[in-house]
């Protein structure tokens, strides 16, 4: 099954009308089933939009977007979503007047799923993502540190079962020993479940450790994509040489 295209954008546009510029900007681009695609790029250069595209929450301008090569507008997209994509929020995004529980089977109780089988799978993504549920299933989101959050998060992204799984800066607002460790998590998920997954951050250190595939976004197009070794030996542009060595100021 390995090297498959799951997803593909051809020359896809958006322009919100508000906007002078492009927001993303004729991207062409393949993701294979399995890999870790890191999104990466100053704040504004289009990630989010990108993601928000693949999602199907924007539409392009121009362009086309194959999902497992048909149209995405072939598909009903809300039932794509609640299937086929996990998405993380740039802001965590959890339900603040939800429990723990709640949180995390919202999708399964749209899916329609019996509440013996919501408890066992919220249970077990707990359980994987570190956090007992015993101690968690019935606190609020404010009664959760960060990380702790951030977990729920990556939880309940995980509980449909989806192949692919969208994740906007999640760890971005963390501290570096909790996103060293949630990092670690996504590896071993990664691992664990064989996800297609698109990473979004503006962490050079995150998305080497994190990515198969880099692509460096600036103004809405993708100056370079590749491995990191790739990247660093050859940085295609001032902007990513600068990058490599120094991160994003
Ligand atoms: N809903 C929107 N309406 C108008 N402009 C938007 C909207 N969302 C994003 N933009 C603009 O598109 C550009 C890219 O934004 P975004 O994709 O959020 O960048 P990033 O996630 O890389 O910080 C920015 O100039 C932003 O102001
Ligand atoms: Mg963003």
């Amino acid at each position: 099954m390995k090297n498959q295209k799951i997803i593909q954008l051809i020359n896809v546009s958006k322009f919100y009308a508000t906007e002078e510029n492009p927001s993303v900007n004729r991207i062409s681009l393949t993701i294979e089933r399995g890999e870790c695609l890191v999104l990466i790029g100053s704040s504004g250069s289009g990630k989010t939009t990108l993601l928000k595209l693949l999602n199907g929450l924007e539409k392009p301008s121009s362009g086309s977007i194959l999902i497992k090569d048909k149209k995405i507008e072939t598909y009903n997209i809300i039932a794509l979503r609640r299937t086929f994509f996990g998405y993380v929020f740039q802001r965590i995004g959890l339900f603040p007047h939800m429990t723990v529980r709640e949180n995390i089977e919202i999708v399964l109780r749209l899916n329609k799923k019996p509440r013996v089988f919501r408890t066992k799978k919220v249970n077990e993504l707990l359980e994987f993502m570190h956090l007992n549920p015993d101690v968690y299933l019935d606190r609020y989101p404010d009664q959760l540190s960060g990380g702790e959050q951030q977990r729920v998060g990556v939880a309940r992204a995980l509980a449909t079962d989806s192949e692919c799984l969208f994740m906007d800066e999640p760890f971005g607002a963390l501290d570096a020993v909790t996103r060293y460790d949630l990092q670690d998590e996504i590896l071993r998920l990664k691992k664990a479940f064989k996800k297609t997954i698109v990473f979004v951050t503006h962490d050079i250190a995150e998305a080497f450790k994190l990515g198969d595939r880099i692509a460096v976004m600036n103004e809405g197009i993708i100056e370079q994509i590749g491995t990191q070794a790739e990247i660093c030996e050859a940085p295609k542009t001032p902007f990513i040489e600068q990058l490599v060595h120094r991160g994003l100021s």
